[in-house]
């Protein structure tokens, strides 16, 4: 049955919390389940350079019942984010808000829009195909263990701000949307340690028993030299000194140089997403 009487419109900051409620229905059986909350919205649209008030969501009978999360830098769009609650799905809500998300991002200036899609959720893919969108990259997920180690071939030091920004500009142009843009890195920066070697840098971070490498990049230029490498071991080392027991590394660039990298130190592959992008 179609929806009558739907409304997409711009969500109003104070309907914050309605959002987040919503969010956690429509995700309540995703793929890889997720929970939402006041702060962790806050530090994802912050890490991805997107505004609360650039969130359309579609209402019906007062109630936020699906949203999309159009985030914009210059020529480029992002969806950072669409969905629908269950008991709403397949009336063609998911393609209007999607429709909606292109509008405002082609008013605001974007000529091409692209998103990621976790590999297996048909649905979504689907409504993006229908849509125009191709595929243009695949990111991987992988978990691994820290692991004691010495002599790294290469001596990191601490990097300043001003290093990591650099090295990140060249290292990481073709890579997800998350990690290329600046507000990530600068976010991920503030609560990590972050060291670089002449071409490269790395970033690891603990979240209680968790580890992270959130970055590890290497120049152009400098690739297949073993930097990528040394950084990696040093990185594994650094977590196992901080006693955590797992390391996940996210979104990274399914390439072989990476998966070799990966074989190398034992990590395997939890999910893939396929990034799809469009021109408008
Ligand atoms: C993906 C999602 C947003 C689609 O919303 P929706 O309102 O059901 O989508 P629509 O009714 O507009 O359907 C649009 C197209 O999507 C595809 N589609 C949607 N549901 C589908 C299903 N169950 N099986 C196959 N294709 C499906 C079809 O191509 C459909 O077009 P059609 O009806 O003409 O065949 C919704 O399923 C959802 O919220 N899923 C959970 C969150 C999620 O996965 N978000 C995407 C993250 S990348």
């Amino acid at each position: 049955m179609a929806l009558q009487g739907t409304l997409i419109r711009h969500m109003d900051r104070t309907e914050l919390d309605e959002l987040i409620d919503a969010q956690n229905e429509i995700f309540a059986d995703y793929i890889v389940p997720m929970k939402s909350s006041r702060e962790f919205w806050m530090d994802f649209i912050r890490s991805v350079g997107g505004d609360s008030a650039n969130v359309l969501v579609a209402v019906d009978k007062g109630s936020i019942i699906g949203y999309v999360n159009p985030v914009i830098d210059g020529e480029e769009a992002w969806v950072g984010g669409v969905g629908v609650v269950p008991e709403f799905r397949r009336r063609g809500l998911g393609r209007k808000l999607m429709l909606a998300a292109e509008e405002f991002s082609r008013m605001r200036g974007a000529k091409e829009i692209s998103l990621e899609v976790i590999q297996g959720n048909e649905k979504a893919e689907e409504l993006y195909r229908s849509m125009g969108y191709h595929q243009s990259n695949v990111y991987l997920c992988a978990d691994g263990k820290p692991q004691q180690s010495s002599g790294f071939g290469i001596a990191p030091e601490k990097a300043t701000l001003q290093d990591l920004m650099d090295l990140h500009d060249r290292s990481y142009e073709n890579s997800c949307w998350q990690r290329r843009k600046i507000h990530g890195l600068m976010m991920t920066a503030r609560n990590s340690e972050c060291y670089r070697v002449k071409g490269g840098f790395v970033i690891v971070r603990r979240v209680e028993n968790s580890g992270f490498i959130p970055y590890l990049g290497v120049v152009p230029e400098k690739r297949g030299q073993g930097i990528g490498t040394a950084l990696m071991k040093f990185a594994l080392n650094r977590l196992f000194e901080m006693g955590v027991f797992t390391t996940g590394l996210y979104n990274v660039n399914d390439e072989l140089p990476v998966q070799r990298l990966l074989d190398k130190f034992d990590f395997h592959v939890t999910l893939k997403q396929t990034e799809m992008c469009k021109r408008l």
